[in-house]
């Protein structure tokens, strides 16, 4: 398949309109999105992808009424995190209408709803003027794609259009909460933080050591790059050895290693960690280096997310 790449959201929203994979930009990272209400096209997202059919796809809406045509028995503290954090980069969980197919939600009756910030975004929703499923726009397996040249990287070939835009303004994937139980539960951390979300909705509550390991990402390698990712921990230090290695983090890494990184990325705060961490693996890939040291940050705030994507990363399963 010729896949077109195109800076207008009118274009863009015609192929989907025409029941076809396009990639789009949001402030996260970048979607591969399907018509939502339509399995045919839902169904190619995840053939594009290599996608597990039993990964169930986020909805992206330009309308707060689409809550309630799309969700139902929609629960009080989720409106108001509608109220407060829409649109942006948080997630909900909410019990789904008959018209979400299956395939959307790979069998569950749940369906996961976002509204996105991006101007871009929403113009190109707006023009789709349908409820859009959409993964990361990544191969499966592979980092979230924050620039479009990223997509085209994984995807050329492999669907319908490319919607250019800016790079991703968080780099992280949104947070997600359940919203299907008497009190919300987070289900991946992101850019809105624990610490925002409880400020509204003071009984949220994280997911138990039994529900985790059914929670999303949790099930299946994310976020990987070929290299070998290592968190640095404090009793490894100072490392010393031979070849070719690459450095993310906050401090110096001469600090760490006896020798200069091949390649490194000193970020000056955590927010600016979390929008670099996967561009940077990407980067690490191209160059073909064997493994990538980052620095881990307490898990609060933004760091949270970050230690969750870097712990994924790292993992070897
Ligand atoms: O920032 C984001 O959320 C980006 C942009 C494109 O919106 N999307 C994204 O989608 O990260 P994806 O598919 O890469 O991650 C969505 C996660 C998956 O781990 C999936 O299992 C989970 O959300 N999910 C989606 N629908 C679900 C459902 N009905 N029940 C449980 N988990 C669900
Ligand atoms: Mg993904």
């Amino acid at each position: 398949m010729e896949t077109i790449v195109t800076d207008s959201p009118q274009m863009a929203a015609q192929f989907l309109r025409a029941g076809q994979t396009v990639i789009f930009p949001t402030e996260t990272v970048y979607g591969l999105g399907a018509n939502a209400l339509d399995a045919t096209a839902v169904l190619d997202i995840y053939t594009a992808k290599n996608r597990p059919a039993d990964n169930p796809l986020i909805v992206h809406i330009y309308n707060p009424n689409q809550i309630t045509q799309l969700g139902r028995n929609v629960p009080d503290y989720a409106w108001t995190l509608v109220e407060k954090f829409w649109p942006g980069p948080l997630t909900l969980l909410v019990y789904k209408q008959p018209i979400v197919p299956d395939t959307t939600t790979a069998g569950s009756d749940k369906v996961c709803l976002r509204w996105p910030s991006l101007p871009l975004t929403q113009e190109f929703l707006r023009e789709c003027g349908l409820p859009v499923a959409a993964p990361s726009a990544n191969l499966s397996g592979r980092p979230s794609p924050t620039r479009w040249q990223d997509c085209l990287e994984d995807m050329e070939g492999r669907v319908a259009a490319i919607l250019t835009g800016p790079d991703a303004t968080f780099g992280l994937e949104s947070t997600i909460l359940d919203c299907t139980g008497t009190f919300p539960v987070l289900m991946r951390p992101g850019s809105i933080t624990l610490e925002q979300l409880a400020q509204v909705v003071p009984a949220i509550q994280l997911p138990s050591q039994a529900t985790a390991l059914i929670l999303p990402g949790t099930k299946y390698r994310h976020y990987s790059p070929r290299a070998q990712v290592i968190i640095l921990t404090a009793n490894q230090l100072p490392l010393d050895f031979s070849g070719p290695f690459a450095y993310i983090g906050l401090t110096d890494p001469a600090q760490f290693f006896s020798q200069p990184p091949t390649h490194q990325l000193i970020v000056t705060d955590v927010t600016e960690y979390g929008s670099e961490l996967f561009a940077f693996f990407r980067e690490c890939d191209r160059r073909n280096l064997p493994a990538i040291y980052a620095e881990p940050v307490p898990p609060q705030g933004v760091g949270r997310a970050l230690m969750n994507r870097l712990s994924k990363a790292a993992s070897q399963i």
